[in-house]
């Protein structure tokens, strides 16, 4: 990656996207925006970045800008910024439309993406709105690209980053389980994390098989995997998830 890439906004997301790049690209040229001066400075000397005097110093140093403030500070951090026609600001804010970043940014191009925490390892799935080509290759770095091909589309996909962190509820809440029946805990933390990575990783490794189906495989009827969905239907607990999806959603899109 020859871009230089600026991130303003160093806050828990930069943390990971800092992470990602340096260990995908370890010539990267990385600059930090110098609000949270203890956190650019960790970042800084952990990962090899630059802090920069300010916002502008950030901009005028970079080809490509991470903004990853807060969604409420985006615009109004922008403003107050010049940017260049050469360049392009991508915001990570879920609700934040091109509309109103555009303005604030141009001459740049802007762009929209939804990266998470597992950036850091390189494996985030990203979706990205308009297609961009700098865009894509940074964000490469940290993982899949999901290029999407309308606007409209960012605001759905980017609820999964908060299913993503759902996921994290149903570990603790499943080895909390397995812990309180005897299982010793570094055991049990293993057994439910590897298992949900097993999941993952067979519904990757088969795309064209129905979720539905591979499940039905498993359910051998009498089996132990039939028995609890069955209390898991019962309870209505997979409604939660839809419910709580739907709510994040009109949340996101009332905001
Ligand atoms: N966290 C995630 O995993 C995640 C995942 C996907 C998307 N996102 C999105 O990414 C964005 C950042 O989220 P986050 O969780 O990383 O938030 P965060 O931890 O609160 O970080 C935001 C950072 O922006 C800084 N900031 C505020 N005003 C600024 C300014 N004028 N100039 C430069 N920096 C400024 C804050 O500094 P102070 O601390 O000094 O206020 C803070 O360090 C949000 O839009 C969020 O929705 C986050």
């Amino acid at each position: 990656m020859t871009d230089r890439i600026g991130i303003i906004g160093v806050g828990h997301l930069a943390s990971f996207l800092i992470e990602g790049l340096r260990r995908a690209d370890p010539d990267a040229d990385i600059v930090l925006s110098p609000r949270n001066v203890k956190r650019s400075a960790t970042l800084a000397a952990t990962f090899g970045a630059t802090v920069a005097a300010d916002n502008q110093a950030v901009a005028d140093a970079v080809d490509v800008v991470l903004l990853t403030t807060r969604p409420s500070d985006a615009v109004a951090v922008c403003q107050r910024i010049s940017f260049r026609s050469d360049q392009v600001v991508i915001s990570t804010a879920a609700n934040l439309p091109l509309a109103a970043l555009a303005p604030a940014i141009t001459p740049a191009a802007a762009v929209r993406a939804m990266p998470i925490s597992c950036a850091a390892l390189n494996v985030s799935p990203t979706v990205l709105f308009p297609a961009n080509t700098r865009a894509s290759t940074l964000f490469a770095l940290l993982g899949n690209v999901h290029v999407l091909t309308d606007e409209a589309q960012f605001t759905p996909a980017s609820v999964i980053a908060a299913f993503y962190g759902w996921v994290y509820a149903l570990f603790d809440e499943t080895v909390t389980w397995t812990e309180g029946v005897g299982v010793p805990p570094r055991l049990a933390r293993d057994l439910v994390v590897e298992t949900v990575r097993g999941a993952a990783d067979m519904a990757l490794a088969h795309p064209d098989e129905e979720l539905r189906v591979m499940l039905e495989s498993l359910a051998t009827p009498g089996g132990i995997t039939e028995y609890g969905l069955g209390v898991l239907h019962q309870r209505h607990g997979l409604d939660g998830w839809t419910e709580a999806l739907d709510a994040v959603l009109k949340g996101m899109t009332d905001s």
